[in-house]
């Protein structure tokens, strides 16, 4: 008598970031050679469980992808199981459905990779029993569990040099530039690439600005002989008392804070202002080496897990390990910017304003 192999899925939910393919490869490399584990791919995240989107991913299917953005399994951040959208327009539970067609597949553990909102629901059904293990993801850094997710380094990377670019432009022009990064109510993007760029004013979620602050720091610049400044803005930061800037509020989507900001301050300066929101492409594109090691890391860790049965689990990095939290705990510990940190320290010592007037 044959006994079956072990056979696992594996799923990408949310937005896409660099390095979840890379994540994709790390993990059919060792279920394979080092478990002897079976492995498909759940296409459109926890969608292809209710619609059978299901791929065999073998060493040779995967092949070539390392250094791909985006994600070979295809990804929404629609596709929630306990909130699914139905034809009639209403929205439904389809959890258990889920659950019957993993055990219908034969899918003896589940590797979900995700942010915040893919972590949720693979909580959620492994609160159901679903055999469930984490991969955390977001270009945000958001985690609490993990020092960092993948992706990030990435996007603090197109960022950076955004900013550079920006530098060369505005020296020639004597111009105000303002560029807009992503990070949800997160500043870590607009911290990591502000400092490392050398922006002159960063303004993130966690310290809200003041106009005049941001107004005095440009004039004080101008009388040192620096007629340009670079703000770098957070898209989820806000006026000292005001709101986040949306998109479309309805879906909590954030944008055009940059536009605020140069609306605040146009008045009373005699600078040119032009603004960059530089949306999705710190999200496309091949991730970069410290996101391929990560990414790399974190899916031969996932892997080890699945074989030991240790279900529940999110891998995590702490320091220079590799850990496992519980999803739980990743889900319910977002993390900001603390404003006193040493990273805020650091650049407020050189110079950087935070549109607090410190
Ligand atoms: O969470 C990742 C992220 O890129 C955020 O930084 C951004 O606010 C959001 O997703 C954009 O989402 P969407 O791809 O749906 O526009």
């Amino acid at each position: 008598m044959s006994i079956r192999k072990k056979r696992i899925g594996i799923l990408t939910g949310g937005g896409d970031c660099p390095g979840l393919n890379a994540v994709i490869r790390a993990v059919v490399r060792t279920a394979t050679r080092d478990h002897d584990l079976e492995v498909v791919g759940i296409q459109f995240g926890f969608e292809g469980l209710l619609t059978n989107a299901i791929i065999p991913l073998t060493p040779e299917s995967i092949r070539g992808i390392l250094p791909k953005g985006g994600t070979l399994l295809r990804t929404t951040n629609r596709g929630n199981p306990f909130d699914f959208p139905h034809v009639d327009g209403t929205r439904i539970d389809r959890s258990s459905e889920c659950v019957t067609n993993i055990g219908e597949l034969g899918l003896d553990g589940i590797i979900a990779i995700g942010g915040d909102g893919t972590l949720r629901i693979a909580q959620r059904l492994a609160d159901m029993g679903v055999p469930m293990v984490a991969v955390p993801k977001t270009i945000d850094n958001d985690l609490a569990a993990t020092d960092y997710t993948f992706g990030f380094m990435t996007a603090v990377a197109v960022a950076t040099e955004a900013v550079d670019r920006l530098h060369t432009t505005a020296e020639s022009h004597d111009r105000v530039m303002i560029l807009e990064v992503m990070g949800r109510n997160a500043g870590w993007i607009a911290l990591y690439s502000g400092l490392a760029g050398g922006a002159d004013i960063i303004l993130i979620p966690e310290i809200p600005y003041d106009p005049q602050a941001i107004i005095e720091s440009i004039h004080s610049r101008e009388g040192t002989g620096s007629k340009f400044d670079i703000i770098v803005v957070a898209e989820g930061a806000k006026r000292v008392g005001g709101e986040e800037s949306y998109l479309d509020k309805a879906s909590r989507r954030l944008g055009g804070i940059a536009y605020q900001v140069a609306a605040d301050i146009a008045q009373a300066i005699d600078l040119e202002i032009r603004v960059t929101v530089l949306g999705h492409i710190q999200r496309g594109g091949s991730p970069i080496a410290f996101d391929r090691l990560l990414s790399s890391r974190f899916g031969k860790a996932a892997a080890d897990l699945v074989a030991k049965q240790k279900w529940g689990e999110m891998v995590a990095l702490r320091g220079d390990d590799i850990i496992s939290v519980p999803i739980r705990d990743a889900v319910s510990n977002p993390k900001y910017v603390e404003p006193h940190n040493e990273m805020v320290a650091t650049a407020r010592s050189l110079g950087v304003s935070f549109g607090d007037g410190r």
